[in-house]
């Protein structure tokens, strides 16, 4: 029985890790694979398409990020490991300090704050409290609702939107299609913490940008905001550069993005409505992600139930 790393910029120093760790562990780094019978569990992060089905023994992959479109955008995925992905309060405690650092930053309206500095101008601008601001968070899942409850104990009214109807206390809970719009509609600051899957792509485009808070918006609040933590195709770039333009929102953070690393030409690095940080949201450490790997590992082999289980129907 072998361990495979494969994919990830950072697979040299997860096979580092795991050989510290489980020294009595056979770990090996793609592509020297060794003979590939011998391989029943990967730690892996965008592999080569096709590469994973040349492992015929391979009984679990545990994905090195939340996010699991990296592994099913491989046509031949094989069908019989079960998917494992990341879930650990490592990632969700950065998640959530991301969100509401970002949060903060558009509501307490720190970007124009910055220009003014640049420009050497003592200005007040109105800014809301947070309880005259109304943030939405798309998906509830584990980060959406870590992020949701970590606003909602600042003050701010919460609601979010998920496949499934959730009862949270002290947040407003929509879900599914039918209920979009009218989420949005009482939305100001948008957080996008959605899987990427075929029934998400492309979600975050003009049509729903147009839909943020139109009403009952507080006076102080300067108009809709978006943070996408997600990923970078769930949005449409050139509707969000179109949306800041003619101020159908406000502002933008941005950690993912259609193409990465964001090209230069991309006119989104220059906006100064908006902040581009580098997919680095949640960066987990090494010896979390290892750690997750071989503790994963170990619950199979120990027969053991295994958690946060891709469900392969919904990508996610
Ligand atoms: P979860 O699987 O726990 O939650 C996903 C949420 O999205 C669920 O609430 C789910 O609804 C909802 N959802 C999925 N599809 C739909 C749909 N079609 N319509 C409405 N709601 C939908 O994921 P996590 O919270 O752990 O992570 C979310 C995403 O964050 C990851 O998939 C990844 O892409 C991204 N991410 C980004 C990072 C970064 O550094 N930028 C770091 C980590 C993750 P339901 O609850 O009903 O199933
Ligand atoms: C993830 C990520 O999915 O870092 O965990 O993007």
């Amino acid at each position: 029985m072998a361990l495979l790393i494969i994919g990830s910029d950072r697979a040299n120093d997860f096979a580092k890790q795991a050989r510290t760790e489980a020294p009595d562990r056979d770990v090996r780094l793609w592509p020297n694979i060794g003979d590939a019978q011998d391989i029943t569990a990967a730690l892996s992060w965008g592999p080569k398409p096709g590469e994973l089905a040349k492992l015929p023994n391979l009984e679990l992959i545990v994905s090195v990020g939340a996010g699991v479109d990296h592994l099913f955008r491989d046509p031949q995925l094989p069908d019989a490991p079960t998917i494992v992905r990341y879930v650990d309060p490592d990632l969700t405690g950065r998640m959530t300090e991301y969100v509401v650092l970002h949060t903060l930053m558009h509501s307490r309206r720190m970007l124009e704050f910055r220009d003014l500095q640049a420009a050497r101008i003592w200005r007040y601008l109105a800014e809301p409290a947070a309880d005259d601001v109304r943030v939405g968070i798309m998906g509830l899942g584990v980060l959406g609702v870590a992020a949701a409850n970590a606003l909602r104990a600042l003050g701010f009214q919460v609601s979010g939107w998920s496949r499934s109807q959730k009862m949270i206390d002290g947040i407003t809970c929509f879900a599914g299609p039918d209920s979009l719009d009218a989420f949005l509609e009482q939305t100001d600051i948008l957080v996008v913490l959605l899987p990427l899957t075929p029934d998400t792509h492309g979600i975050v485009n003009g049509s729903l940008l147009s839909k943020l808070s139109r009403r009952d918006r507080h006076p102080r609040v300067p108009g809709p905001s978006l943070i996408n933590a997600g990923r970078g195709q769930l949005q449409v770039e050139t509707d969000i550069l179109d949306a800041l333009a003619d101020r159908t929102l406000h502002s933008a953070s941005l950690d993912v993005f259609e193409t990465e690393p964001l090209p230069k030409t991309s006119a989104l690095w220059e906006h100064p409505r908006v902040c581009v940080t580098p997919h680095n949201a949640a960066e987990s450490t090494t010896e979390s992600i290892v750690s997750y790997f071989l503790s994963t590992v170990g619950d199979l082999e120990a027969g053991r139930p295994l958690s946060n289980i891709v469900d392969r129907s919904r990508q996610y």
